[in-house]
């Protein structure tokens, strides 16, 4: 109960000396824009029953669901972003932890054509004896997986297999928002391997977002993956601090996204205040 109430007070003075929304460079990451429109910068003690669409408590399960698709079905051509909460509701469940039922729209935000309505269930842990994290989600719209970017990610996948120049690149995006045709798909590459880290380290008091990534090396790969190494910053919107991760992941067509490794850094960040304007 005591750390309740305290990581609610922390959550609270996170958003009310902090600057709550993040405004990304149009050119370049439109993808935060998206994710970060819909926040308010409203914050309540956890509510029971029917929650305000808009504010942080039916916010946070919302994003838990974004960055879950991002893990079952991202690639370098297909990322998912929050669109819209339409209703939550929460509830405690005994032995389980925190319930919240979500109806929720997300939009692919690579193509920029679809939007589809979602509905879910995440249920955060609250006490050591609950299972962790759990999402479910109960049924999203068909648009969303009628989205084929296979064409793409053939050229791709056949453009990096050939190993003789590895891809390395920095600052996805620059500080001025900037970032080469290139290296896009290798930046949404990046915002899937985060939602694999934001999603393990969701809780009912966090709203994460990519930053940036600072850093992508492709490592030489025995067989018919390609491997990449990344280091990416993520923007905890609710205590303002950014976190670098190391994350490695392989990719391929068929397989999609596996991450191998992850491992939270220490790591102090001196250059993003452009980026997170
Ligand atoms: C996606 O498009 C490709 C090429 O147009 C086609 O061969 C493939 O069957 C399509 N996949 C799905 C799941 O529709
Ligand atoms: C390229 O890939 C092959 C296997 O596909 C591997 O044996 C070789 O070491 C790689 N070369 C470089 C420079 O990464
Ligand atoms: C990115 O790589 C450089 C070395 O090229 C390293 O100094 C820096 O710490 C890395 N950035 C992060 C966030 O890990």
């Amino acid at each position: 109960m005591i750390l309740w109430v305290l990581l609610a007070s922390v959550a609270l003075s996170g958003v009310t000396t902090g600057s709550p929304t993040v405004t990304a460079h149009p050119d370049a990451a439109s993808e935060n824009r998206v994710q970060a429109t819909a926040v308010v910068a409203v914050e309540e003690v956890m509510e029971t029953g029917e929650l305000n669409p808009n504010h942080y408590p039916a916010q946070r399960p919302a994003k838990v669901v974004q960055h879950y698709l991002n893990t079952l079905h991202g690639s370098p051509y297909k990322l998912f972003g929050l669109h819209k909460v339409k209703r939550a509701y929460a509830e405690d469940v005994p032995g389980s932890g925190r319930k919240y039922q979500l109806e929720l729209s997300v939009q692919e935000v690579v193509q920029k054509q679809t939007t589809a309505s979602c509905s879910a269930e995440v249920i955060f842990p609250r006490e050591a004896t609950h299972p962790p994290l759990q999402v479910n989600i109960l049924s999203y719209g068909d648009d969303l997986l009628k989205i084929n970017v296979s064409v793409q990610e053939e050229a791709l996948y056949q453009q990096y297999k050939k190993n003789h120049s590895l891809l390395f690149a920095q600052n996805l995006p620059d500080s001025y928002g900037h970032m080469e045709p290139e290296h896009v798909p290798f930046w949404h590459l990046g915002a899937v391997a985060s939602s694999f880290v934001m999603l393990g380290e969701s809780t009912e008091y966090t709203l994460y977002n990519m930053a940036q990534v600072a850093n992508v090396t492709q490592l030489p790969s025995d067989d018919d993956l390609l491997k990449f190494e990344y280091d990416v910053l993520l923007h905890e919107m609710v205590s303002q601090d950014i976190i670098a991760w190391k994350v490695l992941i392989t990719w391929s067509p068929p397989e999609g996204v596996k991450v191998l490794k992850m491992e939270k850094r220490d790591y102090t960040v001196t250059n993003l205040k452009t980026t997170l304007l």
